[in-house]
C-alpha cells in the first residue's frame, strides 16, 4: 500500500452487510496500531446516548436505510478531529455512497492526506444472511456469532459477563432492505475506487482467520 500521509495510511473496508468488515477491521486496526472508525458503531453510540444525531439516525437504521450523507460526513469529520494528526485509519462502513467518498477526499485533502487502499470484502448473499442471523454483540462492542464464533457461555460476553444483544436491524425484513440498499447505492463505489487504482478484492467467504490472511495480503503490510 502506497502511503502519502507521513504516518499511518488511510484504508477503506468496503462490502455488504454481514461480510465481516467489523470483525476484520477491529483486528486490522489493532495489529497496525491504527484507529478503527466504524460509522455504524459511532451511530449506535449516538443512539444509545440519545443525542440529536442518534435520534435522527435511529429512524433510518431501524428501517435498514442509509443515514443522510451530510449527517454522516459531519460525524466523520468531527471524529477525525479528535484523533492525533496523521494517525492511520481503517474506515469500516464509510464511505457508503459516491458523495460520501468525494467528501472524504476533501476532508483528507485538507490534512494533506488521501485514501491509500480500498479492500472490497466479497461473499455470497446466503452466507451474509446466515452470518447476520447468528450475530450477537456485547455492550462493549465485541461481536460474536452463534454459528461461527460463539461465546464460551450461551448469550453471555466472555469479557464482561453481560448479556449479548441481537441488533434491532438484524431482523430478516430489515436485512433484505440493507442488502438491496448496498447493491443499489454502495456498490457503485467499487467502480469509483477501481477507476482510481485503489481497489483490492478480498475473498470474504472463508473462516475468520483465512479472510484475515487474505486481507493482510491485500493491504500489503
Ligand atoms: P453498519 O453497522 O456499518 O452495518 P453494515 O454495513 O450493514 O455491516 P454489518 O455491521 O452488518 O456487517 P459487517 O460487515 O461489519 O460484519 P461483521 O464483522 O459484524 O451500519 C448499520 C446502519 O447504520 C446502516 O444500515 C445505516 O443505516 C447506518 N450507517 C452506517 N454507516 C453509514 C454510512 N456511511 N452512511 C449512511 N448510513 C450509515 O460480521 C457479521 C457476523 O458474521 C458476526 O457475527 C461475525 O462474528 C461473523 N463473521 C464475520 N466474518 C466471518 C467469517 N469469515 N466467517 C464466519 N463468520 C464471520
Amino acid at each position: 500500500m502506497r502511503e502519502t500521509n507521513g504516518g499511518g495510511g488511510v484504508l477503506v473496508l468496503l462490502g455488504s452487510p454481514g461480510v465481516g468488515k467489523g470483525t476484520q477491521g477491529v483486528r486490522l486496526g489493532q495489529d497496525l496500531g491504527w484507529a478503527h472508525v466504524s460509522t455504524g458503531d459511532l451511530l449506535r453510540a449516538a443512539l444509545g446516548e440519545r443525542t440529536v444525531l442518534g435520534v435522527k439516525a435511529g429512524k433510518y437504521m431501524d428501517a435498514g436505510e442509509l443515514v443522510p450523507d451530510h449527517l454522516i460526513v459531519d460525524l466523520v469529520r468531527e471524529h477525525l478531529a479528535t484523533m492525533p494528526a496523521g494517525r492511520g485509519v481503517v474506515f469500516d462502513g464509510f464511505p457508503r455512497t459516491v458523495p460520501q467518498a468525494e467528501a472524504l477526499d476533501r476532508v483528507l485533502a485538507g490534512a494533506g492526506r488521501t485514501v491509500n487502499r480500498v479492500c472490497l470484502l466479497e461473499a455470497p448473499e446466503e452466507i451474509l444472511v446466515k452470518r447476520i442471523s447468528g450475530r450477537r454483540a456485547s455492550p462493549n462492542g465485541r461481536v460474536y456469532n452463534i454459528y461461527f464464533d460463539p461465546p464460551l457461555r450461551d448469550g453471555v460476553c466472555d469479557e464482561t459477563g453481560e448479556p449479548l444483544i441481537h441488533r434491532a436491524d438484524d431482523h430478516p425484513d430489515t436485512v433484505r432492505t440493507r442488502l438491496s440498499v448496498y447493491r443499489e447505492v454502495t456498490a457503485p463505489l467499487v467502480g469509483f475506487y477501481e477507476d482510481r487504482g485503489l481497489l483490492a478484492r478480498v475473498d470474504g467467504e472463508g473462516g475468520i482467520e483465512q479472510v484475515y490472511g487474505a486481507l493482510r495480503a491485500a493491504v500489503g503490510r
